[in-house]
């Protein structure tokens, strides 16, 4: 059958988005706002929250709570609260993500290197865990797209935690892609590379140029992805439109990984 794309394809849909703050979670939220979905957005930086549900009222409806990924219990209350106000559960956005530090694989502590893993492969886990469920029950049908990197396919040099947790958040992709093939609930996942967001705020401002120009010189477009083209690629995957894909990566680099 063909169906004919329309404005609003997301239209009575509602997700979560995780790190949906600032950067491209954000970019994903106005994005899904505009194509018709509410949004809630989930965040451990209260005050950059507010100011993002403030933003993006005026587009429709967007809740946020306060949900460190880590947390199973809060990853449990953040579900509920969205059932509650939305009714149901359609779209799923493991986007939360921290860079850790910058050297190489044995200069990690272990506290750096479980915070990264914690947070970009164990959290989306955490939240697949706590909708799946959800998404099964109602009507068989949802999305779940993750933000992974070409990190995880590449492994960057002075970046193995960072590496280490996007492949591990591709082979998620793929074992509960197949686990729910089908099910209704198609699980893809997006390897972007480098966007100019806060990600590296938190490398020291001596390294800070030195790695966004190494990180573009593997970039045959010798550009930054902008947010708005990773948001693009989100709302395809969680729309109807996305129908026999699953357990897929899609890249979005630029050139660099063309697999
Ligand atoms: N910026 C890039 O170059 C790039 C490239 C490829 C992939 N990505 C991935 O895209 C995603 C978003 O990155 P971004 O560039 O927008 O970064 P960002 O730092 O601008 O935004 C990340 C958001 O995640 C939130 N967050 C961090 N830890 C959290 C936790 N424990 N629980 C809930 N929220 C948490 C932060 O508060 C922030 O709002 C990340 O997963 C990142 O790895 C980014």
């Amino acid at each position: 059958m063909t169906t004919i794309a329309h404005g609003r394809p997301l239209e009575g849909r509602h997700a979560i988005v995780t790190g949906g703050a600032r950067g491209i979670g954000l970019a994903i939220a106005r994005r899904y706002l505009a194509a018709g979905a509410s949004v809630a957005l989930w965040d451990v930086e209260a005050a950059a929250l507010a100011d993002a549900v403030q933003q993006l009222a005026p587009l429709g409806t967007a809740i946020s709570a306060l949900v460190d990924v880590r947390d199973e219990d809060q990853v449990a209350r953040g579900a509920s609260q969205a059932q509650e106000n939305f009714g149901r559960i359609d779209i799923l956005v493991n986007n939360a993500g921290v860079l850790g530090p910058t050297v190489t694989a044995w200069e990690h502590t272990p506290a750096q290197w479980r915070q990264v893993l914690d947070i970009n492969l164990t959290g989306a886990w955490l939240c697949c865990r706590a909708v799946v469920p959800v998404m099964l029950a109602q009507q068989q049908r949802g999305r779940i797209v993750n933000i992974a990197s070409v990190a995880g396919k590449e492994g960057n040099g002075f970046n193995a935690a960072y590496s280490a947790s996007k492949a591990g958040l591709i082979a998620l992709t793929k074992s509960l892609g197949k686990e729910l093939a089908a099910s209704g609930v198609l699980v893809n996942c997006i390897t972007p590379s480098a966007a100019d967001t806060a990600v590296f705020a938190g490398v020291p401002a001596e390294h800070r140029e030195q790695l966004r120009s190494a990180l573009l010189a593997r970039v045959p477009m010798g550009r930054f992805v902008e947010v708005d083209e990773v948001a693009a690629m989100a709302a395809w995957l969680a729309s109807d439109d996305c129908s026999f894909s699953t357990g897929a990566v899609f890249d979005i680099s630029g050139g660099r990984s063309m697999y």
